[in-house]
Order: structure tokens, then sequence, then C-alpha cells
């Protein structure tokens, strides 16, 4: 298993140029694992929620370090018109899919839970337009993701289990120049 320190995976990131294609983002991240010395000043947890932890931002991306308490998970969400992809370094992590269809503009979508798959250490998710929407949670544990957001997004759909949503702005628990 090769060991990479967190600042060679943003100089990689960084040669992809100032639009990420999918393909060559997942190539980027699939098997990565960082040297936890190198990624540990953008570790910071907090009980049963997750943290979101800034790596790097620039125009064409955002790298976040996600620390996820034991039983928490995200809302179900969208990714704005970004591709996402994160892979997973420590733990466990299960992702459930969604299926939206617009029911009403304003009242929201019929959601379909459509499948549900446990992520091992190394291993990718990816995302990719508007309507890919999914749930992510750590049922087992403490546990670290690495997500690439390209363009970083500032705000995405947070649905609820009967497809109403609402707009929620993006935040950051930590940044670089605060560690
Ligand atoms: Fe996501």
């Amino acid at each position: 298993m090769q060991l990479y320190a967190i600042d060679d995976l943003v100089a990689a990131l960084g040669e992809l140029g100032p639009v990420l294609q999918p393909v060559r983002v997942a190539n980027a991240l699939r098997g990565v694992r960082i040297d936890e010395r190198t990624l540990r000043p953008y570790l910071t947890w907090a009980p049963t929620r997750y943290t979101r932890n800034l790596v790097i931002r620039s125009d064409a991306f955002e790298l976040i370090a996600i620390c996820w308490d034991g039983g928490a998970r995200s809302p179900i969400h969208d990714h704005a018109d970004s591709e996402c992809a994160f892979v997973l370094q420590r733990g466990s992590i299960t992702c459930e899919n969604y299926r939206a269809a617009l029911r009403d503009r304003d009242a929201g979508y019929d959601l379909q839970r459509t499948s549900a798959r446990a992520l091992a250490e190394g291993e990718i998710d990816m995302r990719s337009g508007h309507l890919s929407i999914h749930r992510v949670g750590a049922y087992d544990g403490r546990a670290v993701t690495l997500h690439v957001y390209a363009k970083p997004i500032d705000a995405c759909r947070a649905f609820e289990e009967d497809g109403s949503f609402r707009i929620v702005a993006s935040h950051y628990d930590s940044l670089p120049a605060a560690r």
C-alpha cells in the first residue's frame, strides 16, 4: 500500500487543470491512502455529527477532510452542479443512493431509495450532476473521508424523506489557516 502526504494529493489535483474531469478525479482518489501524520492537522471532531475541514480551495475545486463521529450521517443531499468524489481513509462508511422525480417545483420531489453500499478503506464514491442524490453515514464508529468538489459547492439542497427540501449553505468547521 502506497502512503502519500496530503500535499501530494493537493498537487495531483492541481495538475488536473481549471476544469476537473470526473474520471481523472476518480483516478486521482481511488486507492489513495494519506499518511495520517500529514492529515492530522485537518482532523477535528464533534460529538454525534460530522465536521468539514478545508484542506485547499481554488476556483476549480475544493478538497475537504470530513470527520464522522460514530453514528453521524449527512442529510439526503444533492451536489448543486458540481462533480463530487470522495475516498474513504479510515473506518467504514455507508452510501445510500436516491432517485428523485420532480413532483412540484415548489413542494419537492418524489424520492426513492434505490441502493446502499458500504465502502472499504481506499474505495471511492462519485456523484455527478444536480440530481445525483445520496446520504452518507458512519454507522460503525468514527470515519474519515476526503472529498473533492469541482467546482466548490457553496450551497446544495437537503431533502427530507418526504421529498421536501431546503437550500443549505456550505460551511467549514476548520480552515487551513486556523490549524
Ligand atoms: Fe455527497
